[in-house]
């Protein structure tokens, strides 16, 4: 494998483990503030995040080259108020995109179709997650400053459950 390929690949591992730990802090911001069904609706955001991580981690070892984990930075936003974690959520997902980018674009540059390959759940994944974060913010939006609204939102949020990634390698 490209050098640059696996030294991203490898980085993504670590990427995805800070997410799963930034979605952490935001379902314990929630339920803090009482908010059950938000801070849910994170935890297991925050436990696709560690299915990310494993899948980059697996597929290296698949392809028998090294993995190094290195040190998961603290989450060290401060929020002020429920829209301000919303947006933040929204802004690390482009982040991710860009990064997933990046290494579709460097594996591009060498002809590594597998790593292609692997990648394109990822590129689809990434267009959901976005979407699922704008669809936070416009929820939050449309009934954050009504008690009552707000109520049944949590309510709903409270409803997702963690489903294992379709990706298997
Ligand atoms: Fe692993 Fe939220 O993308």
């Amino acid at each position: 494998m490209n050098q640059k390929v696996h030294e991203l690949l490898n980085s993504q591992i670590n990427k995805e483990f800070y997410s799963a730990y930034l979605y952490l802090d935001f379902s314990n911001y929630f339920k803090a503030m009482g908010l059950d069904g938000f801070a849910n609706w994170y935890m297991v955001q925050a436990q696709e995040e560690r299915d990310h991580a494993m899948l980059f981690y697996q597929y290296l070892q698949n392809e028998s080259m090294t993995v190094t984990l290195e040190a998961i930075a603290k989450p060290d936003k401060v929020f002020t108020c429920s829209m301000d974690v919303l947006k933040a959520g929204l802004e690390h997902e482009k982040y991710v995109t860009s990064l997933i980018n990046e290494i579709y674009a460097a594996a591009y540059e060498v002809k590594d179709f597998r790593t292609m390959q692997f990648l394109d759940w990822f590129v689809k994944e990434q267009g959901e997650e976005e979407t699922n974060a704008n669809d936070m913010i416009t929820k939050m939006e449309l009934f954050g400053s009504d008690p009552r609204s707000l109520y049944m939102l949590n309510q709903e949020l409270a409803a997702r459950v963690y489903t294992a990634p379709s990706l298997v390698l």
